[in-house]
């Protein structure tokens, strides 16, 4: 399924990373707020189950979180939306896969993966701001099916409809979040309109 996250705070913010005369500072706070506002509409099908506590008058049962939750941002561009999410749910644990897209090819690259223990129970949310042939995320998935996960959500900021459909065709059984689903990739592989190189622009690095 995809869930397209129409806010009207996420989208006056998503304009301003768009935007090209967006400078580092400006792009990484921005970054972290959307995916903050977006863990609203992520976390809403997580399950709970009851308990039994005391208040200070007396006892209730209540509801807790049922399952642990994996945050597995893909290095860099993911790093920018951990933060952002951990706010809210501090609890979460944090894996990382390193993958970088051959600028040829537009192939995946993997250089780097480790994953908290037991994340055949927990929730994963892949975190990448950029969905746009869809290669990294799916490989990302990949390689987290293979280590025994089964609770996936890819969360990403501006998704392309190629990228969406490649995801819904190698994992349709993971749902995808985007702040916006842009018009398609250039020759280049780069989401239009998109909002450039988001490693790039987060970390400073052009
Ligand atoms: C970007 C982005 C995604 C990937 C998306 O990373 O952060 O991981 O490209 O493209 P795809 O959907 O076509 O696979 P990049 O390869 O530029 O690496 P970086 O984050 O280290 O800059
Ligand atoms: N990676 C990015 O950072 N931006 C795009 O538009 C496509 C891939």
């Amino acid at each position: 399924m995809l869930i397209v996250v129409e806010h009207p705070l996420i989208q006056h913010k998503l304009t301003l990373i768009r935007k090209k005369e967006t400078g580092t500072k400006d792009f990484r706070e921005n970054l972290d707020e959307i995916a903050g506002l977006m863990a609203y509409e992520i976390t809403r099908d997580l399950p709970t189950q009851e308990i039994e506590i005391e208040t200070p008058l007396q006892k209730c049962s209540t509801r807790e979180l049922a399952r642990e939750i994996v945050l597995v941002p893909i290095l860099r561009a993911g790093l920018g939306m951990v933060d952002g999410i951990t706010n809210l749910i501090p609890t979460a644990k944090v894996g990382h896969i390193g993958l970088y897209r051959d600028h040829i090819t537009l192939e995946p690259m993997n250089y780097y993966a480790k994953f908290p223990g037991n994340i055949d129970e927990a929730v994963i949310m892949v975190l990448d701001p950029m969905l746009a042939t869809g290669g990294s995320a799916s490989s990302a998935i990949n390689t987290l099916k293979d280590e025994g996960a089964c609770h996936i959500k890819l969360v990403c900021i501006v998704g392309s409809p190629e990228g969406v459909q490649r995801i819904k065709n190698d994992h349709p059984d993971v749902d995808i979040y985007l702040a916006s689903l842009d018009e398609g990739l250039n020759e280049l592989g780069y989401i239009v309109p998109g909002l450039g190189d988001a490693g790039d622009r987060l970390f400073g690095t052009k």
